[in-house]
């Protein structure tokens, strides 16, 4: 991404807009071009609403309007993650003065595809129940004060907190297919987390042994890609290979019976 190459200006008039697009999972993905008129500040979500607003293309035939997802707009839901200029990212944080045009905007190709800019996160979500990322509680009424944490841990555990599911780390991770079960590096940092979290700790052996199993931490191939492109900055390999280290002893004390 060039800061100073193709960017649009007011004498352009025009912002260029590629976008991938396909009705459904079953048909052909085709490409479409648009011309959005010029206006400062925009991010690649705020064009794709103007493209809603008045659905033309390049060449002036009125289309399906395009179909994507966000809700935050402020890169904290993680849900507007797309393939931007060859980059997956968030589309409302890309910004159309910093972007070469065209602007070449796809899906993610790493999860199915729903429709345009849509895909199905659900394998993400899926696993998340699988290694019970979560703190639970045993009742609707007060339990007390919690356990007193060390605020230096409890700041690093913020960090691995601010994940938003956006599926970018399993994007660009080289071991993640659409026909494999490698959960991928967000799922093992919310291992991280709740595991070493006071509350969460004593579920942590349910959760190493699931990612024992089958597209577990072993599948990890230690590309390091995942630490490159996340969005929120997320220590990932640190997690890695400290949820690596716990699953041996794990299966050291497993096997031992102890
Ligand atoms: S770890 Fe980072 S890249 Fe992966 S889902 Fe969470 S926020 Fe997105
Ligand atoms: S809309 Fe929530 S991260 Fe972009």
């Amino acid at each position: 991404m060039s800061k100073h190459h193709n960017q649009p200006t007011a004498a352009d008039s025009k912002i260029r807009l590629r976008v991938r697009r396909q009705k459904d999972a079953q048909s052909l993905p085709y490409w479409e071009d648009f011309e959005i008129p010029y206006q400062k500040g925009h991010n690649v979500i705020s064009l794709l609403m103007e493209v809603r607003k008045n659905p033309l293309n390049a060449q002036g035939q009125r289309v399906e309007p395009v179909v994507w997802d966000c809700n935050c707009l402020e890169e904290v839901c993680g849900a507007c993650s797309m393939v931007i200029n060859g980059r997956a990212q968030q589309g409302c944080t890309a910004l159309v003065d910093q972007l070469d045009q065209p602007i070449v905007a796809e899906p993610l190709d790493k999860f199915p595809i729903v429709r345009d800019l849509v895909v199905d996160r659900t394998r993400m979500f899926e696993n998340l129940k699988r290694v019970k990322a979560w703190v639970d509680i045993d009742g609707t009424y007060s339990l007390g004060m919690g356990v007193r944490q060390d605020p230096e841990e409890a700041l690093t555990r913020y960090k691995l907190s601010e994940c938003m599911s956006c599926g970018v780390c399993l994007q660009v991770c080289p071991q993640v297919a659409l026909d494999n079960k490698f959960v991928g590096a967000a799922i093992i940092n919310q291992v991280q987390l709740f595991n070493t979290h006071p509350v969460g700790t004593y579920k942590a052996n349910e959760r190493l042994d699931v990612l024992m199993q089958e597209g577990g931490i072993a599948d990890c191939g230690n590309a390091q890609n995942c630490v490159e492109a996340c969005p929120k900055s997320i220590p990932l390999t640190e997690s890695i290979a400290k949820v690596g280290r716990a699953a041996t002893m794990r299966m050291i004390r497993k096997h031992l019976g102890v």
